[in-house]
């Protein structure tokens, strides 16, 4: 296991995230107060981007189905949230129904948590060990 350089501190603001690459991992970066941790960017769920969500202090929520991760750790907080087919009365019989069936198979995929990497800053440069 390599540390790489991944970004700058600068690019990070607190409270933000953001997608790298080192090695051909992904990985998101994440900014929680001024401390700058390191999960896989790919969601423990389905595999959407965890970059493309959002952060709220150490947890970090999918832009898909919303999961959510603790960053400092890549431990799952919460499953998927199941799809709500409220205001779906009035769209054709075919969709509401494509929308049940995609939300019972979602329901049963499992959600596992994030890898963690660790995350070394030199000066303002970051480094993940992968
Ligand atoms: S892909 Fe992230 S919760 Fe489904």
């Amino acid at each position: 296991m390599n540390f790489v350089e991944v970004a700058s501190v600068n690019e990070i603001p607190a409270g933000e995230t953001r997608h790298v690459e080192a090695k051909g991992i992904e990985i998101v970066l994440a900014n929680v107060e001024g401390r700058i941790y390191a999960v896989s960017e790919r969601c423990g769920h389905q595999n959407a981007p965890l970059s493309k969500g959002t952060l709220n202090e150490n947890i970090i929520t999918c832009p898909l189905h919303h999961a959510q991760f603790d960053v400092t750790t890549g431990k799952m907080i919460s499953g998927m949230v199941e799809l709500s087919l409220s205001g779906m009365d009035e769209a054709p019989q075919s969709v509401q129904e494509a929308m049940k069936a995609i939300g019972e198979m979602t329901s049963h995929i499992k959600t596992h948590d994030l890898q963690s990497f660790p995350v070394k800053v030199t000066g303002k440069r970051i480094f993940v060990a992968v």
